[in-house]
């Protein structure tokens, strides 16, 4: 992509897009063994089928970084030439360090800020928008995001209620600054937070700090108001879906296919019948995994890219809603194809050995600091 300079007509394009899931596979079948449910309840329920689950070594920025290496592998673009690296999750590593910090390490991509994006399911719609928006402003002009989520952990596996819906994955996008004409065109972005209390992970943060009771109690786990988070899902996404064209200056007649927050196929046939949009044009895949929480729009895009169901130039929204409550929608004009050439196999190559050198350097920055600290800490705290 050219070179824009700052500041003039600037428009925000996904040039990268990649996923990443852990191996393991939990059925509904599995799931019935460990709760009182059943294979035909959730699928009846919530169209999930099966769903993958994370195991220790699977953490949010483990998939967030195979995720991104897809993305820059189809952008064709090295971490270095990234500016910032959003990261929507609702399982983070830690409190801090943020997942995005630990996932621009392992990239390398040593010239890149990096924060994460609390906003529950909505995150990777509010990351995209704000990603897009950096970029048109000038300010930057290559980023990162990723939604990546091992929900797996935060789930309480004795609620049958909870358990049954969530699975864990990532997604990612590269987005990068041109004066063509495309790629994220317009967002809305909408929060209720007297509805907090519907949906949330009670224990652990200011309110309720992780303590004996909180962990005997569950507390720490999902919680949900599912009935309720039900009616609120299917009012906003038909909502956000008419407001965004609106926004765009377009109708509902110029839009190819919708990419909803995978949560619940009843949620989004009802958002289609509240449309009058046919079901087809919905991408769908939360039977394969779930819902994903942040990750669950990218896994939907990119499955349905590879497919070649979206097409250059097709006009998709991407809508979400979750806890918060927060709700969201981006009208974005899809105007790439991946393609391979001589060229991109030697970028590929280049940037494997580039994510060993960041793991060197990463190591040796460890080590600078561990002998630093040694030689001069104490000495420096003795003259203060
Ligand atoms: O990303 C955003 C987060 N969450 C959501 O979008 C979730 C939104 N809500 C939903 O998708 C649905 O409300 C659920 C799938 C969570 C539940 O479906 P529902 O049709 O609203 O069921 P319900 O909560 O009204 O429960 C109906 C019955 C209850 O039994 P009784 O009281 O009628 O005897 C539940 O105890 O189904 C029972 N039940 C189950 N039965 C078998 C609840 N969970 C299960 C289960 N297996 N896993």
């Amino acid at each position: 992509m050219p070179d824009i300079p700052n500041g003039l007509d600037r428009y925000a394009h996904i040039c990268g897009w990649g996923t990443a899931v852990p191996n393991n596979i939990l059925t509904n079948a599995e799931l019935s063994k460990m709760v009182d449910t059943t294979d035909e309840w959730i699928m009846n329920r919530t169209g999930i089928k099966q769903r993958y689950i994370a195991n220790d070594k699977e953490t949010t920025a483990s998939l967030g970084v195979k995720a991104a290496k897809s993305a820059l592998d189809t952008a064709n673009i090295s971490p270095n030439d990234l500016d910032l690296i959003i990261v929507a999750t609702s399982t983070p590593e830690h409190h801090f360090p943020s997942t995005a910090s630990l996932i621009q390490d392992k990239l390398g991509a040593s010239k890149a800020g990096a924060f994460d994006m609390g906003a529950a399911c909505t995150g990777f719609v509010y990351a995209l928008t704000v990603a897009s928006q950096i970029i048109q402003s000038g300010s930057m002009n290559t980023v990162l995001i990723i939604g990546s989520e091992t929900l797996s952990k935060i789930v309480n596996w004795e609620d049958r209620s909870t358990c049954v819906l969530f699975g864990d994955g990532a997604g990612a996008f590269v987005l990068q600054g041109s004066k063509v004409p495309g790629g994220v065109l317009t967002s809305v972005l909408r929060s209720d937070g007297s509805g907090g209390d519907l949906l949330k992970v009670p224990a652990g943060g200011s309110a309720m700090p992780a303590c004996y009771d909180s962990l005997r109690d569950n507390l720490h786990t999902i919680t949900m108001n599912g009935r309720e988070v039900f009616r609120f899902a299917t009012r906003v996404m038909a909502d956000a879906c008419r407001e965004v064209v609106s926004e765009a200056g377009m109708t509902l007649d110029d839009i190819d296919f919708i990419v909803p927050h995978q949560a619940n196929v009843r949620i989004i046939e009802a958002a289609a019948r509240n449309l009058d949009l046919p079901l087809d044009m919905f991408i769908m895949n939360i039977d394969k995994y779930g819902n994903t929480s942040a990750a669950s729009i990218p896994l939907a895009l990119c499955e349905a890219v590879s497919d070649n169901r979206i097409k250059p130039y097709n006009n998709l929204i991407f809508v979400a809603f979750g806890g918060g409550l927060t709700w969201g929608a981006t009208l974005v004009t899809w105007d790439v194809t991946k393609t391979t050439s001589q060229n991109q196999v030697w970028h590929k190559l280049r940037r494997q050995a580039l994510y060993r050198v960041a793991r060197i350097r990463s190591a040796i920055r460890r080590g600078t600091r561990t002998i630093e600290g040694a030689l001069w800490g104490e000495e420096e705290v003795a003259d203060k």
